[in-house]
């Protein structure tokens, strides 16, 4: 695990991109794995700057995003999907048949979560972009989650409710359960890089760079991964 320790939010979302504009332009079909939350927003704004300014195009990238809430409408402001397109596939000349979300609306939820898995497997991750909760979940796979599990129905931590809440009106209307990539999903991609920042995702770096891997500490079984980039600011580096 590599870890690069930068000024702060802006340094970070330039060098995320970066490096992802760069596995595009020499792998024009890139399978890029991508993630929601309030950490990749700066890097998105910087590719879909790119984009526009033609320095590269998503015409044939596939994305597939890490997971989705049950239970929300792909319309409903707070869904993933709705996420997505909003922060970067409506602006991007990416083919929106190309990018790939579990649905949290299917009627059947198992068979969604092997479904997807399967696509995964087909489609096969070149990178995987990915967050971090300040419990240190990766997705939304939850500290006590096995490492050995696949596309799944999780409930989410308190904390992570907590955390989320912010986006919704209560704290109740926030969905309790996501359909998500699990850690074995993850670790099949090719390359990982994780951004964080802020002093709320210091414990939760700490426990992944230097503490022992365990289920604890979701994110640590990053470590067990041969090609893991980590991008993070001085704040979210500060108990390293
Ligand atoms: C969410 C997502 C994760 C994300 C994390 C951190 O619950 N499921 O994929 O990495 O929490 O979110 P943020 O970037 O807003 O801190």
């Amino acid at each position: 695990m590599q870890v690069i320790i930068l000024e702060n939010k802006e340094q970070v979302a330039i060098e995320a991109a970066d490096i992802i504009k760069a596995a595009i332009l020499a792998k024009p079909d890139l399978v890029l794995g991508l993630a929601t939350g309030s950490s990749p927003l700066g890097l998105y704004q910087k590719l879909i700057d790119a984009n526009q300014n033609k320095e590269m195009s998503f015409r044939d990238v596939k994305t597939v995003n890490l997971d989705e809430y049950i239970g929300l409408e792909k319309t409903h402001d707070q869904s993933y999907a709705y996420f997505m397109r909003k922060q970067l596939f409506d602006q991007i000349d990416i083919q929106l048949s190309n990018t790939h979300i579990p649905s949290g609306m299917a009627d059947d939820l198992q068979a969604e979560a092997t479904r997807y898995e399967a696509l995964l497997d087909e489609l096969q991750v070149d990178l995987q972009l990915l967050g971090i909760g300040s419990n240190a979940h990766i997705g939304f796979n939850e500290p006590g989650t096995s490492f050995t599990k696949l596309t799944h129905v999780t409930d989410l931590a308190k904390e992570t409710l907590e955390a989320n809440a912010r986006f919704f009106d209560t704290i109740d209307a926030v969905p309790t359960q996501a359909i998500t990539m699990g850690i074995a999903s993850i670790l099949k991609a090719k390359r990982i890089v994780l951004i964080a920042t802020g002093e709320s995702k210091a414990q939760a770096i700490r426990c992944m760079v230097q503490g022992p891997v365990s289920e604890t500490c979701p994110a640590s079984v990053l470590q067990n991964h041969p090609k893991v980039l980590v991008i993070v600011d001085k704040e979210a580096a500060s108990a390293l």
